[in-house]
């Protein structure tokens, strides 16, 4: 079944007193199933909310109460708050993201909850062209006016993504459009790590936490990475933006996201506008380990990569 290695093989169902639990959006996807477990591994009241029945089964079955919530539906989403005092609150990428994120805010709001933890991102900007960089930007904002108390993480780019490239890289070929822009990539691992602590320790709030990986790389550095571990040349190839575009759109990509990648690429990494080209220490500031570097990413993740 889809993510269970990441539970407790045995548990029960833990009783935590009602009205403090950790309800956790998003948590059937990458960063939010590794939220779930690692909330749960160490003995806190967390819920998930889902979707989809098999998905509550799915927890349940694992010892982790799962609740439906979704956030088109904000009664949904009212009703999943109900035992709950925090939140960690992420939207997907899409044409309703900045409806979702207020919906999650409002819903917060009413019901009372103490503290919100945004899944933002790096290069958000209420004026960006890039949907998936302006729509969390206005939720921050609505966060901050409506919340009492918050903690916005800003995540860079995410490991997870090269696997979209898995079919190029594995014909020995890595395109981009970013130039020798430089980009620190995170694991969704360390954001998870991130939000367990800020949601489970005092002195958070209201601070917004700019998350990357240890190294800044260019493409051709992530190439590089790529040929070492996988034991098959890989080399960058750069691409001006309109053929990237159709080589997203060839990849089976619709054209929407398509645009708004070119856009990122471009303008966030290969011009460092939206703090494209920042790095930090925050992940392990705040949960005294390092964040992980791309080239340990690639030796856990080398299946994806195969011929
Ligand atoms: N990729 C990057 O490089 C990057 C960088 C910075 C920030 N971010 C941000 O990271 C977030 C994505 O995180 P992720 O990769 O962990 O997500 P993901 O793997 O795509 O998973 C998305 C989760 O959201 C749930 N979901 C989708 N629509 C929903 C709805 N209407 N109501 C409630 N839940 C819904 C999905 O549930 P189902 O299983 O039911 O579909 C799933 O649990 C986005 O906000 C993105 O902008 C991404």
């Amino acid at each position: 079944m889809r993510n269970s290695y990441l539970f407790l093989k045995e548990s029960r169902i833990m009783s935590h007193p009602v009205g403090q639990k950790i309800l956790v959006t998003g948590s059937t996807g990458d960063i939010g199933r590794r939220l779930v477990a690692q909330l749960s591994r160490d003995g806190h009241p967390v819920v998930a909310m889902c979707r989809k029945p098999e998905q509550i089964a799915d927890f349940e079955q694992h010892g982790i109460e799962a609740v439906f919530g979704d956030l088109e539906k904000p009664a949904s989403i009212a009703k999943a708050l109900q035992a709950c005092d925090r939140m960690f609150l992420l939207t997907v990428a899409g044409r309703a993201q900045q409806e979702h994120g207020r919906h999650g805010v409002e819903a917060a709001q009413a019901a009372g909850i103490r503290h919100v933890v945004h899944l933002s991102t790096g290069d958000a900007n209420p004026n960006s062209p890039i949907p998936w960089a302006n729509a969390p930007a206005h939720t921050d904002a609505v966060l901050k006016q409506r919340s009492g108390s918050w903690t916005i993480l800003r995540p860079s780019a995410f490991m997870q993504n090269l696997v979209q490239s898995a079919v190029p890289i594995k014909k020995g070929v890595f395109p981009q459009t970013a130039g020798r822009g430089v980009l620190a990539w995170i694991d969704t691992e360390d954001i998870a790590r991130v939000a367990a602590t800020v949601l489970t320790n005092e002195g958070h709030e209201g601070k917004e936490y700019y998350l990357t990986g240890p190294e800044l790389l260019t493409m051709s550095d992530v190439a590089s990475h790529l040929t070492a571990v996988l034991n098959y040349p890989v080399r960058h190839l750069h691409l001006p933006g309109p053929l990237f575009f159709l080589a997203l759109r060839a990849g089976g990509l619709d054209s929407w996201t398509a645009r708004g990648l070119v856009h990122q690429f471009i303008d966030v990494v290969r011009k460092g506008h939206d703090f494209g080209d920042l790095i930090t220490d925050t992940v392990h500031v705040l949960t005294g380990t390092p964040a992980r570097s791309v080239r340990e990413y690639l030796v856990e993740n080398r299946a994806a990569f195969a011929r």
